[in-house]
């Protein structure tokens, strides 16, 4: 099976939506999205193509992580989806690895993300806690973190806010 990644273009909307609608069975994950574009806060949005259909998708937005009044700013890896029938095949693994080498070439110095603890260790993710950084809403069990520079962790803890459009799911 032939996938192709791109950036997401105009015309893909709909299709991304009805992607996430399907991979969560709730369209919460798809409204973040077109709120995060509306916001002109999408810092990466990439598909994946087979035969020309959206099958996966992965959206990285701002965060900040602030302590004593000193700010850090990076970018936060949610949602990502895969087609129900295509999961497991490495379609999200390679989203993963394309959206960090670009945003680690556009210069963003780190990635956070929520997830399983199963799953994005293996995309070279580590605890956040590890560093100090806590989630604002807890959960700090689930959050996971990974430098794109090579000091791009250097002096960064504390609490970490997403954007408000993400605040629905
Ligand atoms: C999570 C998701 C994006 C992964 O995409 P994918 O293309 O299936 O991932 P890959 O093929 O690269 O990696 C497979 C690994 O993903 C994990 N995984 C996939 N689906 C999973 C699920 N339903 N529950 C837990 N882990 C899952 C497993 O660790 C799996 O590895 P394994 O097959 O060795 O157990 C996709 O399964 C999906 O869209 N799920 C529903 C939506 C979701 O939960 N999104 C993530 C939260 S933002």
């Amino acid at each position: 099976m032939h996938v192709e990644i791109r950036r997401e273009d105009s015309g893909d909307e709909a299709a991304i939506h009805a992607l996430h609608a399907a991979a969560f069975g709730t369209d919460a994950e798809a409204r973040c999205v077109e709120a995060l574009r509306a916001g002109g806060a999408l810092t990466l949005s990439l598909v994946s193509l087979s035969d020309g259909e959206v099958v996966g998708h992965i959206a990285f937005s701002p965060v900040v992580v602030e302590a004593g009044g000193r700010l850090a700013r990076g970018i936060g890896l949610a949602p990502m989806a895969v087609a129900p029938g295509r999961q497991r095949r490495g379609i999200g693994g390679r989203l993963i690895a394309a959206g960090l080498a670009a945003s680690s070439a556009e210069g963003h110095g780190f990635c956070v993300v929520l997830g399983h603890p199963g799953y994005y260790p293996r995309h070279g993710f580590v605890p956040a806690r590890a560093h100090g950084i806590r989630w604002e809403r807890g959960h700090d069990e689930a959050l996971f973190v990974q430098a794109l520079a090579p000091d791009g962790l250097a002096g960064v803890s504390g609490i970490l806010r997403y954007r408000p459009e993400l605040d629905a799911v």
